[in-house]
C-alpha cells in the first residue's frame, strides 16, 4: 500500500473505517425504532469485509452512516479515506448518458479535465470488461452490464478525492473505499455468480477497501476475507469469521454461518 503525502502522520495505523459504539435510533418517543446498537467495526485499508444480516437488521442504516448520508445517534464513525463511493441494488445510471459518460461523471463533478477523465473511464470500463460498450446507453445493456458500469463509476468516484493516487496510475485506487449495498441482489443467479467472481478480481487489482452488505450467506463466504454477522434489529456485531485463514473450509463455514444467522433471527422472533 502506497502512503500518500497528504495523509497526516499516523493515520496509516487507523482503519479505512472505524465505528465505535455506534447506535442509531429513528424517530422519537413511542414511535422510536432502534436500528443499530453499540456497533464496533473496523475495516482496514484494502480489506474486503462483508456485513451479513437478516432483512431489516440495520445494514443499509450502517452503510448510510459510513457514507456520511446520515449521522449516528451515539458513538463515532470515522472514515479515513476521503469520500467513499456507494453502489446500490439498482445501478442508478443516468439514462441519457452512455456507459463511458456515466463512468466519467464523478470525475467531471470533481473537476478532472476531459482528456484525463476519458482515459480513466476507458481504463475502468476495461477493468469491468466493458471496453466495447462505452458508447451504449444503459437501456441497451443487460442488468449485469449496467451493474458493471455502476461498479466502474463507483471506482472512478474513489479516485476523485484528494487522498488517492493519480488517475494516470493504472487502475490503482489505494486509499479508496467502496460501499456496496446488496449490489447483485436483483440479478439472476448466473449473472450474480459471475459478478461475484469479477468483484474479487477487481478488488485484487485495485486494492480498494470494500464494505459489502448482504443477507446471502453463500455470497458472503464466496466473496471475502472477513465476514461480520449483525444480529437482528437492533443490529449489533455478534460474530466474525476470518475466511482468509489458511485451510478455511468454505462449505463448512457456510453451514456454520447459516446456523448462526438462523439462531440470531429466531432469538429476535421470540422477543
Ligand atoms: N429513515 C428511517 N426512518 C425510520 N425507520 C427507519 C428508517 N430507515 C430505516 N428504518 C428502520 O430501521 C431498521 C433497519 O433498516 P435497514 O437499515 O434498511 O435494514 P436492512 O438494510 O438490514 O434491511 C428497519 O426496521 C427500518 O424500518
Ligand atoms: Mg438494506
Amino acid at each position: 500500500m502506497t502512503a500518500t503525502l497528504d495523509s497526516p502522520v499516523g493515520t496509516q495505523h487507523r482503519g479505512a473505517v472505524d465505528l465505535r459504539g455506534v447506535g442509531k435510533v429513528f424517530g422519537r418517543g413511542a414511535d422510536a425504532v432502534t436500528a443499530l446498537t453499540d456497533v464496533d467495526l473496523r475495516v482496514q485499508p484494502g480489506e474486503f469485509v462483508v456485513l451479513l444480516g437478516a432483512s431489516g437488521c440495520g445494514k443499509t442504516t450502517l452503510l448510510n452512516l459510513v457514507a456520511g448520508l446520515d449521522r449516528p445517534t451515539s458513538g463515532s464513525v470515522t472514515v479515513d479515506s476521503g469520500r467513499p463511493a456507494v453502489m446500490f441494488q439498482e445501478p442508478a445510471l443516468l439514462p441519457w448518458l452512455d456507459a463511458g459518460r456515466n463512468v466519467e461523471l464523478p470525475l467531471r463533478l470533481s473537476g478532472v479535465g476531459r482528456a484525463a477523465r476519458r482515459e480513466r473511464a476507458a481504463q475502468l470500463l476495461d477493468l469491468v470488461r466493458l471496453s466495447g460498450q462505452a458508447r451504449k446507453r444503459p437501456h441497451a445493456l443487460s442488468g449485469g452490464m449496467r451493474q458493471r458500469v455502476a461498479l466502474a463509476r463507483a471506482l472512478a468516484a474513489t479516485t476523485t478525492n484528494g487522498t488517492t493516487s493519480s488517475p494516470a496510475n493504472g487502475t490503482s485506487t489505494d486509499g479508496g473505499l467502496l460501499l456496496m449495498d446488496e449490489p447483485f441482489a436483483a440479478l439472476d443467479a448466473i449473472t450474480r455468480d459471475f459478478l461475484q467472481g469479477e468483484l474479487r478480481r477487481i478488488w485484487q487489482a485495485t486494492r480498494v477497501a470494500v464494505l459489502f452488505v448482504t443477507h446471502d450467506v453463500r455470497e458472503a463466504v464466496r466473496l471475502v476475507q472477513r465476514v461480520v454477522l449483525l444480529s437482528s434489529r437492533p443490529g449489533t456485531v455478534v460474530r466474525e469469521w476470518d475466511l482468509g485463514a489458511a485451510g478455511a473450509d468454505r462449505e463448512e463455514l457456510t453451514e456454520e454461518i447459516t446456523s448462526r444467522l438462523r439462531e440470531v433471527i429466531s432469538t429476535h422472533a421470540r422477543t
